[in-house]
């Protein structure tokens, strides 16, 4: 068996890439990016995408092929895609979502100034404070669980390891 589906999810830059990358090795499974599953499949940039079609539509995008990430790997998804209710539902009904909560000044620090984030390039860090804030409430709400992403990444994997050995084992947390 596979194993669950492990959901990583949280703002700009708190390590979901990272972490997956860690934890899968770790784990012996796949890893994958949502972001980069969007970009192949549409043949576009995540930059044109918002540009071309605005962000309503890449959060139908990501509602769309999260569909097809399911098959017990280890899924960065984008900062957005669990601030959508049917989204994050898709990934409650079919895995363990789990939120990496990092302060917001960490998470600035490694996304400030990227181009290819479009919610960086057109945000003041003030903004993206805001953003943060508002966001925090609704990870919390629309993921399984919360691991503390202001640690060292061996704590942070071992962490989320625990939680899903646990939720395999008894099929909740
Ligand atoms: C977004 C986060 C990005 C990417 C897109 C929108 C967001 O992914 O999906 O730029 O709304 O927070 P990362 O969280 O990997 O940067």
């Amino acid at each position: 068996m596979s194993g669950c589906t492990i959901y990583l999810c949280g703002f700009m830059g708190c390590g979901k890439s990272h972490i997956g990358r860690m934890l899968a090795t770790e784990m012996g499974r796949e890893f994958t990016d949502l972001d980069r599953t969007i970009t192949q499949r549409e043949g576009m940039s995540i930059p044109e995408i918002f540009d071309k079609f605005g962000e309503p539509h890449f959060r139908e995008l990501e509602a769309k092929y999260i569909r097809d990430l399911s098959e017990g790997y280890v899924v960065a998804t984008g900062g957005g895609a669990l601030i959508n209710d049917r989204t994050a539902e898709f990934a409650r009904r079919s895995g363990l979502s789990v939120y990496i909560n990092a302060d917001f000044e960490t998470c600035y620090e490694r996304i400030k100034g990227d181009k290819n984030r479009p919610l960086v390039v057109s945000n003041t860090k003030e903004q993206l404070r805001r953003l943060y804030d508002t966001r925090a409430e609704i990870y919390r709400r629309n993921s399984m669980c919360m691991v503390n992403g202001s640690v060292r990444d061996t704590i942070i994997t071992d962490e989320i390891k625990k939680l899903a050995a646990y939720f395999e084992e008894n099929g909740h947390l």
